[in-house]
Order: structure tokens, then C-alpha cells, then sequence
């Protein structure tokens, strides 16, 4: 749905950036704007700014930035649309109209996401009255979670019983189809429905943005099946659901800990660990790695030790190739049984024998990560057949060379050296080797690095590269004035969007030219892709004095058409469209005046 600019202008107005940026971020005044530690990367030290004259934000760190909807799309992971509604639920504005049928399936969402909320509130009551006695005591005593993380995590009770939903719900006005379509009734033999949790610790599933999806629940003794999910219904989908997700965005650890068990994650939380997620007892999907990609690049793996674990990691292993996470694997250690058998452990058991702060010690401990990819590495090959030996002792060595610790290395060398039946010396020699060729390649990188200058003045994202960085340059000279001055336009008469060089800024030019867009950022949230408005903020941010506009826009036409004719001349059809092109703009631009 098109949403007109008066209304996003009207909403602009009526969202100052500084004020929605200060609903996350804190933000102190320093120089005409203000100034925060950048949400969207970790920092320690403010390079995040907000401009409420230019309506913009821009951090220097990462590069983010934009107007306010953008602001809103990067922080809450939202499309453009979501971030309009909800900036227009702040400001007290109703959205225009949008077509009927998108209209009916959203209200329809809205009423199912309604009903699941007072399932919920109905679960979370049953826990706190007499019926729910038994479901408290598990999750406190054998559970041990604490009441606060109970109402954080919003647990509740199904009661024992065949109809309690089912009443509670149609009392509040929802019908049968209605409970169906939730999944939260199962429809029965003589066309009758019946509550489809029963006798069961009840586990709300909310997304990122804090919506009921459905339920996982758990029984407390040793019944079958131990966890019931929701059914796939239109809201409930399993490949997409991240257990944990509303709590673990709002981390300050700069990656999220994957774990098997939906319980594993609230205790992981009230233990401190407050960026455990989980998936609903599924392999790990592209869909998974792309909602965590919104929040982090760093992800640690933490599934059971046993052999069901160890395939579910290479899995998301496969899922994660390629996508530019960097993954780490947490193996928790097995735990020895006052009989002295040795036993695997989760997350929950670890943390409840050993304690947070043992947990805390193996994140942050990088041994059995070395551990378990050294094992893999060994796993590819057949040790039995000499080449794959040397080919297994090669892998392995460029892997422990980039073990930074020295003890590491040489435990890790040992145990690869015992593998393959070679000696300790002969291995540790070839991590050597290994060290010092990575080193080489390492300093000859940065060596590239630094003879290539102007780099920073490239935009990052490859197809918005400039073609002519003198043109572009001046370029962004044209487009920094229009923002700050539109009447400066009464200059451009005689330059054309085609004269641009680079694509991005004539489209800018052609709408502020033509008077298709005001020269305010958010305007442009709407029309521009992430990459292209973070340019824009980028260049927007730069200071420009306007005590020498005139001058400074003369000059920088001057530039540009130096540039198009010298590019033109080169290329005798796109002269004649420039021709043609620069004919219209003059026929527009006398009409206007
Ligand atoms: P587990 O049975 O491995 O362990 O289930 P757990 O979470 O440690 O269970 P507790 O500690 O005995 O409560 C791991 C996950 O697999 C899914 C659930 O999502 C669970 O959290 N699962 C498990 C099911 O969906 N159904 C089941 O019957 C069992
Ligand atoms: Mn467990």
C-alpha cells in the first residue's frame, strides 16, 4: 500500500526523531545534535548521532542511518509499513485506508493474536488459583524459576479438564471456528471441540514484537507426549519461531546462545544469560538464521551433548554457512553422578549443579570450541589412508594456528599429532609453519588496505559505488544544499538528473527537482532501500556552511556538467538523450517560475 506523503510528513511532525531515538537510546546534546551509543553495533564510546534540525540520524561507527521510520525499521526490525503503523499509534494518528482485502486478513490476524493474548491471561490466572497449585509447584520447586521470571516469561496452567478454555473464551465473545483456527480446541469425533492443553504448564510463544503466537506446554510427570505445541496455524510457524526472542533482542551481549529446550531458555535468563533463544524442538532454519541476523552476526550453538546433538549442530552449522554469522560451539561438559557415572547435561542441569558463573566461564572459554572443531576437521577424513592423514594434519594446523593462546596450540597440536599417528614435534612444527603464513597473508591484506585511500568515501554497498568520484562528490554537494536550502534550486535550471553520475543522487535530484518529494529525510525512508538511506544520512550529516550556498552550488553544477559532457563525449547517443533531457527540464522549470 502507497502510503501519501501528506500523511507521512503529517507523521513526521508529530514523531520528532529525538524524541522516538530517546525512547531506546539515551542521548546527551553536544554541538547542535545529539548524541547516543549506536544501538545498531557495540560501542563504548558515542559515535551515534541524531540531528533534529535535519530530522536524521546517522551513527559514524557503522554507518547506520536515516530519517525517523528508518529508525524505526533498523531498531524494531520492521518493514516500512509496520514502522508507519506503529510511529502512527505514538502520535494518536489513524492510517489511511488500505484495500479491503490485506484490510480483512490483518484484522483477522488481529482477532486470532487477540484470543491468544487472553488464552494466555486465562493460563496465567489458572496458575495462580487453587487449580494451578500443581503446575506452580513444578515450575518452582523441580524448575526452580522464580515468580519474576514466571510472569516474564508469562508461564501459566491448563486446568485438568476437557471445557475450561472453551468456556472462559466464549464467554469472552470467540467462537468455536475462531478457537479451531488458534489451535487452541481440538475438534472432536461428533462434531464437538474440546481444550487441546490439559493438566499442563503452559508456555506462551511470543515474538519479537510481542504477540502471542501460540503455546508450548509441558507435563509434569513422565507422560507422553512431554511437550505440546500449538499446531502450525496461520500465526504459529514452527520454521520461523524463535523461543526467547522478545527478551533476547533487548541483549547487551553482542550475540545470541541457540539452545534445545524451551525451559533451558528461561532458566538460562533468570540465571543472566539474557540472550539464550530456542527453537521449537526443530532443526534450525534459514528462516531462524535471518531473524537472528536482524539482531546479531555472532551466534553460540549449545545443543545437548549426546549423538542427536552433534548432528543438530553440524546442521545449523550447514544453515549458517554462508551467511556470514560467525559460530561458535558450546559443549557443555558431563556431569558425574554421586555413583560416578557420567552423564550429558543441559543447559538447565549445568546451570543448576555448577551455577550461573561456571556457565558464564565456558561461554566465555573458547577450549571446547577448539575441541569440538578439531573433531569435526577429523570427522572429514578416513586416518586409516596416508593421504588423508595429510591432508587431515593440514586442515588441523591452519585451524590451531589461529588459537591465540600458545598453551592451546600445543595441547591441540598434540592431540591432532596422537590422530593421525604422527609425532607431537613434527605437528606442532607444521602449526608454525601455518602461523606464520597466515601472519604474512594477514599483514599484506592491511598492506592492500592502506594503499587504496578515498576508500572511506565510497559508499560500502557495491552497487551504489561511484563511477566518477569528482563528480560524485559534487554530487553530494548538490543534494547536502537542497536538503538544507530548497530555494537554492532556483540555480539548478540548467542541471539535469542525467548529468548525475551516480543513479542515487539524480533520482534524489529528479524528485527534489521536480518537486516530487520535500527535502526531508523521512520523506525519503520510504523510497530509498536500508543501504541507500544510510547513505543519504551519511551524507546529510556532513557539515556544509550556507553562508557560501550560492557559490558552493555554482561550483559544484559546474563540476557535475564538466563530468557528464566529458562522459557524453565519450558516447554520442547518450549526448543526444542528455540534449533532449536537459530541453524538458528547461520547459518544466520555466513553467514553475
Ligand atoms: P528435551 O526433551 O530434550 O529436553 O526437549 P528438555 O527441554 O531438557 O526437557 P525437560 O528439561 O525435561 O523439561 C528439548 C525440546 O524439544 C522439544 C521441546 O521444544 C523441548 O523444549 N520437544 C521435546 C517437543 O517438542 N516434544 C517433546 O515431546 C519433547
Ligand atoms: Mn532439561
Amino acid at each position: 500500500m502507497a502510503i501519501p506523503q501528506s500523511f507521512l510528513d503529517e507523521l513526521e511532525a508529530r514523531c520528532p526523531i529525538e524524541e522516538v531515538v530517546a525512547d531506546y537510546v539515551p542521548l546527551s546534546a553536544k554541538g547542535g545534535n545529539l548524541w547516543g551509543l549506536c544501538p545498531f553495533h557495540s560501542e563504548k564510546t558515542p559515535s551515534f548521532s541524531v540531528s533534529p534540525d535535519k530530522h536524521i540520524f546517522h551513527c559514524f561507527g557503522c554507518g547506520k542511518g536515516g530519517g525517523v521510520i528508518r529508525f524505526v525499521m533498523e531498531i524494531e526490525s520492521l518493514s516500512f509499513l509496520e514502522a508507519v503503523r506503529k510511529l502512527a499509534a505514538r502520535a494518536g494518528l489513524e492510517l489511511p485506508e488500505e484495500d479491503q482485502a490485506a484490510q480483512a486478513r490483518r484484522n483477522r490476524r488481529k482477532r486470532l493474536l487477540e484470543l491468544n493474548k487472553q488464552a494466555a491471561r486465562f493460563y496465567y490466572e489458572t496458575l495462580k488459583s487453587p487449580q494451578g497449585e500443581p503446575m506452580l509447584r513444578y515450575a518452582q520447586e523441580k524448575r526452580r524459576l522464580t515468580p519474576t521470571y514466571i510472569k516474564r516469561f508469562g508461564l501459566g496452567a491448563a486446568p485438568d479438564s476437557w471445557d475450561s478454555l472453551i468456556k472462559a473464551m466464549t464467554a469472552l465473545g470467540y467462537e468455536k471456528g475462531e478457537l479451531l483456527e488458534a489451535g487452541l480446541v481440538v475438534a472432536g469425533k461428533n462434531g464437538g471441540i474440546y481444550d487441546k492443553f490439559r493438566n499442563r504448564l503452559m508456555l506462551p510463544v511470543i515474538d519479537a514484537t510481542g504477540d502471542i503466537l501460540g503455546f508450548t506446554s509441558r507435563v509434569m510427570d513422565n507422560s507422553t507426549p512431554k511437550y505440546l505445541n500449538t499446531p502450525e496455524t496461520a500465526l504459529f510457524k514452527k520454521r520461523s519461531i524463535l523461543y526467547g526472542i522478545q527478551w533476547a533482542k533487548l541483549t547487551k551481549r553482542n550475540f545470541f546462545l541457540l539452545v534445545e529446550g524451551n525451559l533451558d531458555v528461561i532458566t538460562l535468563h533468570q540465571a543472566g544469560i539474557d540472550n539464550a533463544v530456542a527453537t521449537m524442538g526443530t532443526a534450525l532454519t534459514a528462516d531462524h538464521a535471518r531473524l537472528i541476523g536482524k539482531y546479531t552476526k555472532e551466534l553460540v550453538l549449545c545443543y545437548d551433548n549426546d549423538a542427536a546433538g552433534v548432528e543438530a549442530t553440524q546442521r545449523a552449522m550447514t544453515v549458517l554457512k554462508d551467511t556470514g554469522f560467525r559460530v561458535r560451539v558450546l559443549q557443555l561438559p558431563r556431569r558425574k553422578t554421586p555413583e560416578g557415572e557420567l552423564v550429558k547435561q543441559d543447559p538447565d542441569d549445568f546451570i543448576k549443579f555448577q551455577g550461573p558463573a561456571a556457565f558464564e566461564r565456558l561461554l566465555a572459554g573458547s577450549a571446547d570450541q577448539s575441541e569440538y572443531r578439531l573433531e569435526a576437521i577429523q570427522k572429514k577424513y578416513d586416518l586409516s589412508k596416508l593421504e588423508d592423514r595429510t591432508a587431515f594434519l593440514k586442515e588441523a594446523a591452519q585451524m590451531i594456528a589461529q588459537l591465540s593462546s600458545p598453551v592451546e596450540r600445543e595441547i591441540y597440536a598434540g592431540r591432532a599429532a596422537e590422530a593421525a599417528s604422527v609425532s607431537k614435534e613434527a605437528m606442532v612444527r607444521e602449526v608454525e609453519d601455518s602461523r606464520r603464513r597466515q601472519a604474512g597473508q594477514k599483514r599484506r591484506k592491511e598492506e592492500r588496505a592502506a594503499l587504496t585511500p578515498a576508500v572511506d568515501l565510497q559508499p560500502k554497498a557495491r552497487e551504489l559505488r561511484y563511477q566518477n568520484m569528482r563528480s560524485a562528490r559534487a554530487e553530494e554537494g548538490v543534494i547536502r544544499l537542497l536538503f538544507l536550502d530548497s530555494t537554492l534550486l532556483s540555480l539548478c535550471q540548467e542541471l539535469t538528473a542525467e548529468d548525475f553520475s551516480s543513479p542515487l543522487w539524480g533520482r534524489i535530484y529528479a524528485a527534489l527537482s521536480q518537486g516530487e518529494l520535500p527535502p526531508n529525510p523521512a520523506a525519503f525512508d520510504a523510497v530509498l532501500s536500508g543501504e541507500e538511506a544510510d547513505l543519504l544520512a551519511r551524507l546529510l550529516h556532513t557539515p556544509q556552511s550556507l553562508a557560501e550556498g550560492r557559490q558552493a552550488m555554482t561550483d559544484y553544477i559546474t563540476v557535475i556538467q564538466e563530468e557528464a559532457r566529458r562522459a557524453t563525449q565519450a558516447d554520442p547517443v547518450a549526448a543526444l538523450f542528455a540534449v533532449q533531457a536537459k530541453k524538458k527540464q528547461k520547459e518544466a522549470t520555466e513553467e514553475q517560475t
